[in-house]
């Protein structure tokens, strides 16, 4: 039986994010120790929140075999017959009426599939701070992918709660991600702020509005310094979806007929697209069902070639290189005015030049929506944009160009601030468990 820890566990920060999960501990003068995940390319402090699922073969019984972070992007890499290789778990928790899904035959519930992620993460912070680790301060979106009310935010919480229970903490205090990401930026000022604070991830973008600063600290934490927080479960995710409905998919038959093309019928049926839009949908598509679909449509189709492709894309199960094809794209147009897209693999060839205007033009919903909840948060505070000192921004997809200039067109290129692009959330995180318990000490 495990022995109790001795003394309380140092203030542990957890971000699990959509995309990728960091892990930090504050020392009681603020230092931070963020842990350092092996790879098979050497360490890295974002662990990719995957998990890849095998059948292996062990003394003549097939057994079931699970690999998380980069090393379940190695063995998806390696395995000649594919495993399922699952993305983007936490945008499922919000969904009620999804509690499991079937891998490799077996049902899974989410909390279970998550809790195999939050299991390793442990075992490697433990490893790391050479300590058990049964507490931790966790961060958590204002707004879960996925949730219209509030219940649904009670409930995803609740499940990510189960979650960590599952894989052996004993005790999670959550709190809202971008106010971690504000205490990060606060260890970087010498006298108090107004701020707003961006966080732009893989599935949410959220925001908070608060007063932060070493007097603030000093004095101790006020509710009052907490104007607000908003919220949307729209992120880069969301970005992805767009490259793949504007330029993928066109490329795999979606606006193909069937034959006769007078009908107009589509040759493939739209939802199938949807589910290829969708990083944690798509390992969905290997199922006999969209086989029998997708070989009529072939044989039916005006374009066949174009359904031939979509055919090997998933019976090849091509999903988690498609993903890094677009994700490539994504990040060349954060940084040039024109990339191309290129996506190649065996037979399958995609290629095509994509101008930022173009791309920008993709996701001008998603921007217009991310510009409303900041309008809706300034409502809300009653708080005049005017009187914000400073603007920090962090994320992923903070490094969208059309991202950060929402706020530089708002409130000034020199107000706005970013870093820590990829652990910011998880040093407040730990930042603010330190805090906790000092005072509580
Ligand atoms: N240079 C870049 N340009 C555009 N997008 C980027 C860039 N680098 C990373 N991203 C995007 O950032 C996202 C991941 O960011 P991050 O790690 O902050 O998210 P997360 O914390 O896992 O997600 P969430 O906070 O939503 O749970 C991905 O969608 C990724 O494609
Ligand atoms: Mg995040």
């Amino acid at each position: 039986m495990r022995q109790p820890h001795p003394s309380p566990t140092p203030g542990i920060g957890i971000d699990f994010g959509t995309t990728n999960s960091s892990i930090a501990r504050a020392s009681t003068n603020g230092s931070i120790d963020l842990v350092q995940f092996p790879s098979r390319t050497g360490t890295t402090e974002s662990f990719r929140s995957v998990l890849y699922m095998d059948r292996t073969r062990h003394a003549g019984h097939l057994r079931l075999t699970t690999h998380t972070g980069p090393s379940a992007i190695e063995h998806y890499l390696d395995a000649e017959k594919k495993g399922r290789l699952i993305q983007s778990l936490k945008s499922y928790l919000s969904a009620s009426n999804l509690t499991s899904t079937e891998i490799l035959g077996r049902p899974f519930r989410f909390e279970d599939l998550i809790a195999r992620i939050l299991t390793d993460l442990r075992l490697e912070a433990e490893r790391h701070f050479k300590t058990e680790i049964r507490h931790a301060t966790v961060g958590r979106p204002v707004r879960f992918v996925g949730a219209e009310t509030e219940a649904d935010d009670t409930f995803a919480q609740s499940r990510l709660q189960q979650a960590f229970t599952l894989a052996g903490f004993e005790q999670v205090h959550f709190v809202m991600e971008p106010e971690a990401a504000a205490y990060a930026y606060e260890a970087t000022l010498d006298r108090d702020e107004l701020i707003l604070i961006g966080d732009f991830g893989g599935g949410t973008s959220d925001f908070s509005l608060l007063r932060v600063g070493p007097n603030i600290r000093r004095r101790g934490r006020s509710p009052q310094d907490l104007l607000g927080n908003s919220g949307l479960g729209l992120a880069g995710d969301t970005f992805d979806a767009r490259i793949v409905r504007h330029l993928v998919s066109p490329a795999l038959g979606s606006n193909s007929l069937q034959r006769p093309a007078s009908k107009h019928l589509p040759a493939v049926p739209a939802w199938i697209y949807t589910n290829l839009e969708r990083w944690h949908y798509l390992s969905f598509l290997r199922t006999r069902n969209v086989t029998e679909i997708l070989k009529s449509a072939h044989a039916r189709a005006v374009e066949p070639d174009k359904i031939e492709a979509l055919i090997t894309l998933v019976e090849e199960d091509l999903g988690f290189q498609l993903h890094q094809a677009v994700q490539r794209l994504k990040y060349e147009l954060s940084s040039s005015d024109s990339a191309e897209f290129r996506f190649i693999d065996g037979t399958l060839e995609l290629r095509q030049q994509v101008t930022r205007t173009e791309f920008e033009s993709w996701i001008a919903e998603d921007l217009a929506a991310i510009e409303t909840c900041i309008d809706s948060l300034f409502q809300q505070t009653g708080i005049d944009p005017k009187e914000v000192d400073r603007v920090f921004l962090t994320g992923g997809t903070s490094f969208v160009p059309a991202v950060r200039s929402i706020f530089e067109r708002r409130f000034t290129k020199t107000k706005v601030r970013s870093g820590n692009e990829f652990t910011s959330v998880a040093r407040g995180l730990a930042l603010h468990a330190q805090e906790r318990q000092t005072r509580t000490a």
